[in-house]
């Protein structure tokens, strides 16, 4: 199957970033069509076309939004969860740089059907152009009445701002991001059953909408051309509709973002970026790098859909899909996104600070040539203290992909304990052994 490209079919357009060339291309008329609608209509057609949230839980989009009251009693905040923080993830970036008014269409839109009054778009720290581009595209959006006040003659107001975060991963989390957003320390809240949802008492207790910058950005095409048609797209898998972009990295020979139809093969995914460099297919990481590693069979037989992609034994995630060849040392590899986590945790739970910490220090013993074969089962029991145990998903995010290496790649690890270092033969692996070992503290 070919690229099939949406949000994507303008991206190297400098024209598309101005709003005249937005609407050259017909920009702003699915605002204009949800405009002249219901509201629940609006919400209806969400429905009829099967989105899913692009952030990386793929929670149907209609749910979120039907939840706000329709009774209002309070204001009602929109945001736009702009952080991407996901290793392997550059999709949201290239969308808010070069088609910014896709994704402030598709917040407007989201706006007018829960009766929105203010906007956020959260985006992180180190994305200083894209805030550029996203700040002038809504200065360029007020100026043309789709923002402000009484926007097109319809009487409802609704102001829209950039915050830019500080390029904390936990703050992608988005109970974390609203703390952030109000002034407080970038930590998780309780969550649903325990507290409401956001839907119900988000951004300083108020309902709340927090969407992906993918997920809106969808919105106007499907408002454009209905639901139903949305919905054609990717009708082949079983719950998985319309187009997801693959941010594309690792030895690859054409990294970069690939829109595809739900329903594609990560076999020709990886066709569409010119097949891999420097080595045969050894693994890949299809959903940023907190979804478990699949081996080169499971690769070529998997299918891209959310409930495909678990029945091949990972998740479609936020789409950051690395390529590994067969010169890349798993445990290697495994120990730097362990490494990741346990920087980024935030510490405010026991299991996932202190776990992330040990999985870090035992792969980084190992792969110094330290390894114990008892520290195989360790880190399984690590994981399983971890998953399910923490209090937000970062903990979860930590364990799986340790977990899924473990159970793909045995030998990898099995034979760096036994060996003092790589089954792979690298230079870079090779100068590993002799380093001091470090301190067994776990
Ligand atoms: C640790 C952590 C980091 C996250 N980072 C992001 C992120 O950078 N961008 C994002 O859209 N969602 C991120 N999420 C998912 C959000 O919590 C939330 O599910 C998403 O914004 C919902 O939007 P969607 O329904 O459109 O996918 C993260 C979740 C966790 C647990
Ligand atoms: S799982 Fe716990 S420590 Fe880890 S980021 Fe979430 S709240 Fe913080």
């Amino acid at each position: 199957m070919p690229e099939t490209r949406l949000l994507l079919k303008h991206s190297g357009d400098a024209a598309y970033r101005s709003i005249q060339g937005y609407m050259d291309k017909g920009g702003y008329a699915g605002l204009k069509k949800a405009l002249s609608m219901d509201r629940q209509a609006v919400i209806d057609e969400i429905k009829a076309s099967g989105l899913r949230g692009r952030g990386g839980a793929g929670f149907p989009t209609w749910i979120k939004w039907n939840g706000i009251e329709k009774e209002k009693t309070k204001p009602h905040y929109i945001l736009c969860n702009a952080d991407e923080g996901e290793p392997g993830t550059f999709k949201d970036k290239e969308l808010m740089e070069n088609t910014p008014h896709l994704m402030i269409e598709g917040m407007i839109i989201a706006g007018w059907a829960t009766q929105g009054d203010v906007g956020y778009v959260y985006i992180r720290g180190e994305f200083v152009d894209c805030a550029r581009a996203v700040k002038k595209a809504i200065d360029e959006a007020y100026e043309a009445g789709f923002l402000g006040k009484n926007i097109q003659g319809t009487g409802w107001n609704f102001d829209m701002y950039v915050h830019l975060g500080a390029g904390s991963y936990e703050c992608g989390e988005e109970s974390a991001l609203m703390s952030s957003l109000m002034g407080e320390r970038g930590m998780p809240r309780l969550k649903f059953p325990h507290a409401p949802l956001p839907t119900v008492a988000g951004l300083w207790d108020c309902p709340t909408v927090i969407n992906n910058v993918e997920t809106y950005a969808c919105a106007p095409y499907i408002l454009v051309n209905g639901g139903e048609w949305y919905a054609t797209l990717g009708a082949s898998t079983k719950n998985s509709r319309g187009t997801k972009i693959f941010s594309v990295s690792g030895h690859v020979n054409r990294p970069g973002n690939y829109e595809i139809e739900f329903g594609t093969t990560l076999a020709e995914l990886l066709e569409m970026a010119g097949g891999m460099k420097g080595g045969t297919l050894k693994a890949c990481v299809p959903g940023g790098s907190s979804v478990p590693i699949l081996n080169a069979e499971q690769t070529m037989n998997a299918v891209i859909g959310y409930e495909e992609m678990v029945d091949a034994g990972s998740m479609v995630g936020s789409g950051g899909c690395m390529f590994l060849n067969e010169h890349t040392c798993i445990v290697t590899f495994i120990w730097r996104t362990a490494l990741f986590y346990a920087r980024e945790s935030c510490g405010k739970c026991t299991p996932c600070r202190e776990g992330t910490a040990w999985m870090e220090q035992i792969l980084d013993r190992i792969r110094k040539g330290g390894g114990r074969m008892e520290d195989i089962e360790l880190l399984k029991e690590i994981c399983s203290q971890i998953d399910g145990r923490s209090f937000c998903g970062l903990g979860d995010a930590a364990a799986w992909p340790v977990a899924g290496a473990l159970k793909v790649f045995p030998e990898e690890f099995e034979y760096f304990i036994r060996h003092g270092h790589s089954i792979v033969d690298g230079p870079e692996y090779r100068r590993m052994a002799p380093e001091p070992l470090t301190p067994a503290k776990v």
